[in-house]
């Protein structure tokens, strides 16, 4: 028996069964994976029951309210501690934490990975500051989280926006395509870097790996939002990540999909472009001094489990998810849920574990379904819009989640019925000149608010984005066409809030005074 384990390890790669499924693993790797160093300093911290005389201030939950500590139990904040060595520190780690994210990057085959306590969120803006000085410039495809606008603000970078596809048959936005992207690079050779997002909330996935290879043959670095997309790299038949794309830099909400506590999420490097020690004094400058360790040890975990179960529990989760498309696209005829087959065919690709299912043909929009199940059958969505609903599975998802779902929709169809709606999903051109660097106007106080109708020709200070389509349509440093006032004056005479709005209705908008 020792003998076939030490010529298997000698061999370096072996056929082992991880779940149901096999792969071609080393059985180093696996024994490494298996391990959580940074859950097991703390589960052994936490027996310890130590005399706390470190923050936070509750002691391993002692002064935690009553009705709190009744529902949840005392153990969990044993967890909540604060630097010390034996946990150590999120910011200079040389314990479980560095042992912890090294594992994270080995399991995405990536040089190092980093974790992040305030989710994607700050991950987008590091990227920002880790990849650019100030004053370089950016190719950013506009329909981005507002958390890329404050990346572009807090860098001081310029932005060459790109205005992504939206496609009325669907009511869907795209990312930016290898076409749209090659066409900006040649037309500014200045640009340091390209920013993408991808997947998109509804799961669609640009041409990553078509797109890094383009912007590494000319110098370019590439970033990757991947915040909806942790779990792509654990099961070959969903689309290619990020990180097996070869970006740079791609930030991923382990929370989003995967099994970490909200907030974790994960920074991978592997770059020969960025200098990695800048990576980490920025990613440390962003962060808080007290991180949630129960948060860090559950990415810990989230790791340990996609590594090992990722491909056998999202192949059920693919399953069910296909399960429902189909019986939504057979059953019920008012609504319509996309496939990857018609996303491919558009020259994307599509996470089939994300149900975007459009309610344009009920009379209802998305936001009044999503209320009725939420309100009527306990079901609650991440997101809806006026045309659309979108379900987030996970890896916690299962098939009696999507019976219900499906279930319910059924019933609403057969039971609510609207008067057809013409709303079209649209934007004005976005082709506009940025006149200033967003992070100058936004630092600046020569603003002033004006009437919609006065706006044109004047350089924006603020941003306003309307949902859906969710793309920015005003940003600080750009100036205001006709086109754009006039949409602006149409949302306001339709009531529609926009975000970013400063005031209780969008009659003005904020620019620049010099
Ligand atoms: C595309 C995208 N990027 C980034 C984020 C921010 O991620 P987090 O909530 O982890 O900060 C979100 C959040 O919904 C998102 O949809």
């Amino acid at each position: 028996m020792e003998g076939v384990r030490s010529s298997s390890l000698l061999l370096g790669i072996s056929w082992v069964c991880v779940g149901i499924v096999k792969k071609k693993i080393s059985n180093l790797v696996l024994a490494k994976q298996s391990k959580v160093p940074l859950f097991n300093a703390l589960l052994a911290h936490a027996k310890r029951d130590v005399v706390s005389f470190h923050c936070p201030g509750h002691k391993n939950g002692r002064s935690i309210d009553k009705v709190l500590k009744d529902y949840t139990g005392e153990d969990v904040y044993k967890f909540d501690v604060t630097v010390f060595d034996e946990v150590d520190s999120l910011h200079d780690p040389i314990g479980p934490i560095k042992k912890a994210q090294e594992l994270m990057a080995q399991a995405y085959n990536v040089k190092h990975s980093l974790f992040l306590v305030n989710g994607t969120s700050v991950g987008n803006m590091a990227m920002f500051l880790a990849a650019c000085d100030s004053g370089d410039s950016v190719i950013v495809s506009r329909n981005s989280h507002k958390s890329v606008m404050s990346g572009v603000i807090v860098s001081g970078v310029w932005p060459i926006w790109i205005q992504p596809e939206i496609n009325q048959d669907l009511d869907l936005v795209f990312s930016a395509t290898y076409d749209q992207i090659k066409n900006a690079l040649d037309r500014y050779h200045e640009a340091k870097a390209v920013f993408i997002t991808s997947p998109t909330y509804n799961g669609v996935v640009t041409e990553l790996s078509k797109i890094v290879d383009l912007c590494h043959k000319r110098g370019k670095i590439v970033l990757v939002d991947e915040a909806h997309g942790a779990h792509l790299h654990f099961n070959p038949s969903l689309p290619e990540s990020a990180v097996a794309a070869g970006a740079d830099l791609c930030v991923q909400s382990i929370h989003k999909t995967l099994s970490a506590i909200s907030q974790g999420s994960v920074l991978h490097f592997n770059s020969k472009l960025v200098d990695f020690n800048r990576v980490k004094k920025i990613v440390s400058m962003l962060q808080t001094t007290s991180p949630n360790y129960l948060t860090l040890a559950s990415l810990d975990l989230a790791r340990r489990q996609a590594f090992l179960h990722g491909e056998e529990n999202f192949n059920k989760v693919i399953k069910s998810a296909e399960i429902g498309r189909a019986y939504i696209n057979t059953n019920i005829h008012s609504m319509k849920c996309c496939t990857r087959q018609e996303i491919q065919r558009l020259g994307f690709d599509l996470d089939v574990t994300k149900l975007t299912v459009n309610v344009t043909k009920t009379g209802l929009s998305g936001y009044e379904i999503e209320n009725i199940l939420a309100k009527e059958y306990n079901i609650q969505l991440d997101y809806a819009d006026l045309f659309n609903l979108v379900a987030i599975m996970g890896e916690g998802s299962n098939k009696s989640d999507v019976d219900a779902f499906v279930d319910a929709l059924r019933s609403i169809s057969a039971k609510y019925h609207g008067q057809q709606k013409n709303w079209i999903l649209k934007i004005p051109s976005l082709a506009t000149e940025m006149v200033m660097r967003p992070r100058e106007v936004f630092l600046s106080n020569s603003t002033k608010k004006i009437s919609f109708k006065k706006a044109v020709g004047h350089v924006a200070a603020q941003t306003l984005t309307p949902y859906p389509p969710g793309i920015p349509v005003v940003i600080p440093g750009e100036r205001i066409t006709k086109e754009i006032c006039d949409y602006l004056i149409d949302m306001s005479s339709k009531d529609i809030r926009m975000s970013g709005q400063e005031t209780e209705c969008l009659r003005t908008v904020k620019v620049f005074t010099n």
